[in-house]
């Protein structure tokens, strides 16, 4: 259609989004859905996964592309705008672009965005441009051999090539890099130094216990103050941006680059008060918070006939009930959080 008429239809989401809004108890509006498509994963970064042994789901327990295009119609209904797309690796799911063609088909669907390792991109690269407003790249060091060490793969080189394509496509590019104490603390500066003459968002995230081995850290030694403390040491000219509504990362850039930093307070959880967001897990468990063990079984709910307006309501009800903040929800687990991010879904 003619832009005037796709602006419209655009302003017809809008205040359709308005009058379908979910709310929890304490006023959120949740209206961001974080989808896991597959559990499984090509690479096997230390901080997510064991070497051997993980035991990734069978396929019949992961809901199918049919069953999670019903799942974001309905939430979308329910005034949903954002789906991330995530997993494991997205892309080691067989025709995920049929699937996501679908989903943008979604009336009321505004933002689509994928988290991916981009070890796969390379054959994808137009349908990525076309399909989504931005791609986050999971990289947690820009060296070689601390690649291998920390996913355990050897695909630094087309992971690099992947991120050039993806920039030189105009893609807005987000490099997500987990801080690792004796592991990539030394990539933390080269990062930033990347952000000087490239249009690139580099965000540097607390490292979670979610590991899939149980490992506990006694103490998280590079949390967020940390890390922006040993910026600033190199980089004194550090500037703070505003952050959006429902962000996690605290956005800064160094005075005069071309890109921009941000730090993501993933275990300190200084973000939950404003929290948006649910999670759907690739066996169909929805998720009111990154560290609660327990969730909705919506694909129970649908191999059991429920209608749309059932599922809804039962969505609602989880959504209502969703924790104050992630250290309400790990007080309720009653176990330490050691499950893999591959089974809560990114
Ligand atoms: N701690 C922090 N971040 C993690 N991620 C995966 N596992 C962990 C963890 N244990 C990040 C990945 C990915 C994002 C979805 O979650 O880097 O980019
Ligand atoms: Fe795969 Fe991402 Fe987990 Fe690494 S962090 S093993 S890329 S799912």
């Amino acid at each position: 259609g003619s832009p005037k008429s796709l602006k419209h239809q655009r302003s017809i989401q809008k205040r359709k989004g308005r009058l379908n809004s979910m709310k929890d108890k304490f006023g959120r509006t949740i209206n961001y859905v974080r989808l896991a498509v597959t559990d499984r994963c090509n690479l096997r970064c230390q901080y997510c996964m064991p070497l051997e042994g993980i035991k990734f789901l069978p396929k019949k327990e992961v809901l199918s592309y049919e069953e999670m295009e019903r799942l974001m119609q309905i939430m979308v209904g329910l005034g949903v705008t954002k789906v991330r797309i995530t997993g494991g690796e997205p892309f080691v799911r067989r025709d995920l672009i049929v699937f996501l063609r679908k989903l943008r088909q979604i009336e009321g669907l505004q933002k689509l965005n994928i988290t991916t390792n981009a070890t796969l991109l390379k054959p994808h690269l137009s349908e990525v441009k076309e399909l989504f407003d931005s791609v986050n790249v999971s990289l947690d060091s820009l060296d070689p051999q601390r690649f291998l060490e920390i996913t355990r793969r050897d695909s630094f080189a087309e992971v690099m090539q992947n991120i050039k394509a993806l920039l030189a496509l105009d893609i807005p590019v987000k490099i997500n890099a987990v801080v690792m104490q004796d592991k990539n603390i030394a990539d933390i500066l080269p990062m930033v130094e990347w952000t000087r003459h490239t249009n690139i968002d580099v965000r540097f995230i607390e490292e979670m216990p979610f590991n899939g081995v149980g490992q506990q850290y006694p103490k998280l030694v590079w949390d967020y103050k940390k890390i922006l403390a040993h910026i600033q040491e190199t980089y004194p000219e550090v500037e703070s941006l505003e952050n959006p509504n429902g962000a996690t990362a605290l956005n800064y850039k160094v005075k005069g680059f071309k890109g921009k930093f941000g730090i993501i307070p993933a275990f300190s959880r200084t973000f939950c008060g404003t929290c948006n967001r649910i999670r759907l897990t690739a066996k169909g468990k929805l998720r009111t918070c990154l560290y609660s063990n327990n969730g909705l079984d919506l694909k129970g709910l649908l191999r059991s006939g429920k209608s749309d307006l059932e599922i809804a309501n039962a969505i609602k009800a989880a959504v209502l009930g969703k924790y104050k903040n992630g250290f309400e929800a790990e007080k309720d687990r009653g176990s330490a959080v050691s499950e893999s991010m591959t089974t809560i879904g990114g």
